[in-house]
């Protein structure tokens, strides 16, 4: 066993244990805001500072304690989005705003300010539906919407700043050796962690000192939050007040605990608010580390009061607090004020772009394993799914597959022809993902190594050399993904003449993104470590992970000319990682609970701009037992990334090792998903270009009915389809919610219906997944599945015509060549639309812009909840053909077939049924 194994091990063992993480109290900057709010030092503004910039309103906030006043602006954005920065006017040194997540800079319009009363700014958009009432003295923003405060800010009075100061032994010898101490003896120096904090064996010192921020946000008669990932908990935001707060700091944490608030692999500093009529988003654009306090006041209908010697009743509204705070930075907060959950998703992904456009492969099923043993292992597995006619698309190399975790080399004994097994996937057109990690084995015969160490690429350490740290290769250094140039040249290596083997089908995985480093503070890398910039590690820890999955999409789309869409999975991300690919969990465990809890973590995900999220198929860690790898095939498959994936000494498990009759399950499982196909990329391609979540929980959907707010073991697939997998074993009986009064849902096999606003008892036996599509959907399917997505693209489509109660119908769908750009720079696309109403199925065209030769055909269309037997069906083809259509109808559920059916996709026709 080499060091490196040995390291990975007792890694794995400890991961588990918690006293590796810090919990609140373990850190100096909660502790230090904690103690100083507690002296409750108000700010207040200096109106008579008021400046108006072209771009934001500007004045100055002070307090007692600060010795300087800060600098405020207040910034209207293009569609209803505030953002509000506070600095330090003047500071020692520049403090670190996050660079790189915005897309462009922000459109802003321009605020009218209007006075208020004395003491008071008003700040006006445009139409003056939109007002930041600021008042002077304590200082306070309240955000009012059409004459009602929905927010206000600071009116907790948290408002929290450390100012840079001078190291206090500079100080020192500045001062001639003035007695510098300030009141605080040794003990609560420590305590206090200003210039030095310490953390089990680790010691962080600061050359900056305490930089720490932190403001509160009340949003009035709001009960109801949600985002701030990933954490595995609920997919509502709980109370923290009598516990940790969650905490946003990438970690590698394996196995991590569930219902914990302990930060985990990624963080997105956004949080959603929703209540009847009204959606909020506070995006906190900071990468340092963060702790978000959430205390939630339901309504309490009548409350009493005593005033004077009358007892009066009162209604007290619900309302939200959330308290933000960050190691360091500055205050940058956007604040989306809706109104509508879609809205609010417009407003973000403006700022920080929306989902890439994922390659249709993507989309397919994935198989991995730590490891694929070598390329005969791999052509067996491959084999695998097709003697048990399984459809696969992906096989993936964890990090076995190279020469001693070099990254961008093969294993020669394993891998002794990298190019002849990519052809074999080729031919089934199937492709291969393979892993590349952040960390950089010290090797100077390494060429990626020499190269990198030659032009200082690597992270620096907090004395100036290169920083090292160990991971998987033993030790390694750590490329400096926050620098342009870095970024560069790494994706310069995913050049084919640069990756010896790779070839165009070869795909990337980047994990231990956090970074992961096995010796470091909480695992990972310590805080004074240097950036490019002089910045520290700590300014911009959750970003770095963002910047590798940066790198590598351009570097695949580089190496393709610009021509192909990318594929990367992140582990680690930010704010804005949707633009660069696909998301997961991490490293889950082969239990119930966590199969059960990927719901919630994936909506999550999905409402901060992460559509393409996943978790690892049948858990990471462990053995699952049948049962539950079934279940979760099942699951998996009504999720946007699917990947079956297993650690290293878990048993064998591609979906036949289980016996005849589970082996059947999963792949009928997986062929579902296949069906679906041209739904997912349908849904994707509204993700992409109207920034509407693929995974959506009810609320989003179901925004005016309370009873949705809290629902997280089901959720809706675009507004079509809801889907409420199984997740407890032995289950005979699953209880569906199925929102909406005036709504129809159809079981998508049994094609049973139920009026909406109801709880069903579905029987579930162990082949059965429940799903069930709205009333007035239409969903476009494939009817003949192939090995791969690429083996499908001339296979016939279906369409699943739902009625709604008024017996009408609409849905869309997306095709374009699933791989290129075209579609963007060339419009090679094809946007079509589907309606039914009054017995009339049209497809139109739904965007004229676009253009995509196919030649498929529609071969079936179902429709639900058709009450009468048809007397006749017509289809009237493009060139005025009327012709009638075989169809058998089943009174007993409602259902029109239409077979033998073929019009092409693109064309415009109807049918229609008399
Ligand atoms: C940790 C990842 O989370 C896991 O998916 C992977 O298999 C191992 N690293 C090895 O690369």
């Amino acid at each position: 066993m080499d060091a490196a194994e040995k390291e990975e091990i007792s890694v794995e063992d400890e991961a588990v244990d918690k006293n590796i993480f810090k919990d609140c109290s373990k850190i100096a900057f909660y502790r230090r805001q904690k103690q100083q709010l507690s002296k409750k030092s108000t700010y207040r503004a200096l109106l008579d500072s008021v400046t108006e910039g072209k771009e934001s309103t500007r004045f100055q906030i002070i307090n007692e304690a600060a010795k300087v006043p800060l600098l405020a602006e207040v910034y209207g954005i293009e569609g209803n989005i505030f953002r509000l920065k506070i600095n330090e006017e003047t500071p020692l040194k520049p403090r670190y705003e996050v660079p790189d997540v915005l897309t462009s800079k922000p459109g802003t319009v321009r605020l009218i300010s209007c006075s208020g009363d004395t003491g008071s700014l008003v700040l006006a958009n445009g139409k003056g539906d939109l007002k930041c009432h600021i008042t002077a003295n304590p200082f306070k923003i309240d955000l009012v919407s059409e004459e009602e405060v929905v927010m206000s800010i600071n009116s907790l009075g948290q408002l929290y700043f450390e100012q840079l100061q001078i190291p206090p032994k500079q100080r020192a010898t500045k001062e001639n050796e003035e007695d510098t101490s300030d009141d605080t003896t040794q003990e609560n120096q420590e305590e206090l962690g200003l210039w030095e904090e310490k953390f089990r064996n680790f010691v962080d010192v600061k050359d900056n000192g305490p930089a720490s921020i932190g403001l509160d946000f009340s949003l009035h008669g709001f009960e109801h939050v949600y985002g701030i990932p990933q954490h595995a908990e609920s997919h509502q935001l709980k109370n923290t007040s009598d516990g940790d707060a969650y905490r946003l700091y990438n970690l590698d944490v394996y196995g991590y605990k569930i219902h914990d608030k302990m930060g985990i692999y990624g963080s997105v500093p956004y949080l959603l608010a929703h209540k009847l009529g009204r959606t909020l988003g506070i995006f906190w654009l900071n990468a340092s580390e963060t702790l978000v306090e959430i205390n939630t006041e339901p309504a309490v209908k009548y409350a009493l009061t005593q005033t004077g010697p009358v007892v009066a009743k009162q209604k007290v509204r619900s309302q939200t607090d959330v308290h933000w705070m960050s190691e360091s930075g500055i205050i940058d907060v956007f604040l989306l004020t809706g109104p509508t959950p879609s809205d609010v998703f417009k407003q973000y992904s403006y700022l920080t772009g929306t989902q890439a456009m994922p390659p249709l492969f993507s989309l397919g099923y994935h198989q991995c394993r730590w490891n694929y043993e070598d390329e005969h292992d791999v052509k067996a597995v491959d084999a695998g799914f097709d003697e048990h006619d399984i459809p696969y698309d992906v096989m993936w190399l964890d990090i076995e597959h190279t020469e001693g975790k070099r990254y961008f080399t093969w294993d020669k004994k394993r891998f002794p022809n990298p190019k002849r097994m990519q052809e074999l996937l080729r031919s089934k057109k199937r492709k291969l993902v393979v892993i590349s990690d952040p960390h950089i084995k010290i090797d100077p015969d390494y060429l990626v190594y020499a190269k990198a160490k030659e032009q200082g690429f690597f992270v620096r350490n907090h004395e100036g050399g290169d920083f090292e740290g160990v991971c998987w290769p033993g030790l390694s250094s750590y490329l400096d993904f926050t620098s342009p140039k870095v970024r560069e040249w790494y994706s310069s290596l995913f050049a084919f003449s640069v990756y010896q083997g790779s070839t165009d089908i070869l795909y990337i995985w980047n994990d231990m993104n956090e970074p992961s480093v096995f010796r470091g503070p909480e695992l990972t890398m310590q805080k004074n470590a240097i950036h490019h910039g002089n910045w520290e590690h700590r300014e911009l820890h959750n970003i770095y992970g963002f910047y590798q999955q940066m790198a590598t999409a351009e570097g695949l789309i580089q190496r393709s000319k610009g021509k192909e869409r990318p594929f990367v999975l992140t582990r680690s991300f930010f704010a804005g990682s949707q633009k660069y690919g696909a998301v997961w969990t991490g490293d889950n465990t082969a239990e119930w609970s966590y199969l059960k809890i990927s719901i919630p973590m994936l909506l999550t995900l999905s409402v901060t701009g992460i559509s393409f999220c996943g978790a690892d198929v049948g858990g990471f860690i462990g053995n699952p037992e049948a049962e539950l790898l079934v279940r979760w095939y099942q699951a998996g498959a009504y999720q946007p990334f699917f990947r079956g994936h297993a650690t290293k000494n878990t048993k064998r498990r591609e979906p036949w090792l289980f016996g005849e009759e589970h082996t059947r399950l999963i792949q009928e499982a997986i062929r579902e998903r296949y069906t679906l196909l041209p739904y997912w990329y349908s849904l994707f391609y509204s993700a992409h270009v109207a920034s509407q979540p693929v995974m959506r929980p009810l609320w989003v959907e179901f925004p005016d009915e309370l009873e949705t707010f809290g629902v997280e073991d089901e959720y809706m697939l675009g507004s079509a389809l809801l889907v409420h997998p199984v997740t407890e074993p032995k289950a005979t009986v699953v209880d569906v919610f199925l929102p909406g009064s005036s709504e129809v849902w159809y079981d998508s096999k049994t094609f049973a219906h139920w009026e909406g606003a109801c709880t069903v008892k579905i029987p579930v036996a162990l082949d059965t997944i429940p799903v069930f599509q709205r009333g007035g959907s239409v969903v476009p399917i494939k009817t003949t599945i192939g090995r791969s997505t690429g083996c499908m693209t001339d296979s016939p489509y279906g369409l699943w015509v739902a009625l709604s109660t008024k017996g009408s119908a609409v849905g869309e769908f997306y095709l374009d060549d699933g791989h290129s750009f075209q579609y963007l720079h060339q419009k090679q696309f094809l946007h079509r639309k589907f309606s039914f109403a009054s017995g009339v199925l049209i497809n139109s065209c739904a965007d004229k812009r676009g253009h995509y030769p196919s030649k498929c055909v529609v071969e079936q269309i179902l429709v639900l909840g058709l009450k009468k037997q048809p007397s006749s069906v017509t289809s009237h083809s493009p060139d005025g053909k009327a012709q009638p259509v075989a169809f058998t109808y089943c009174a007993k559920t409602s259902t029109l077939t239409l077979e033998k059916f073929s019009l092409n996709i693109g064309a415009d026709w109807k049918v229609q049924i008399q």
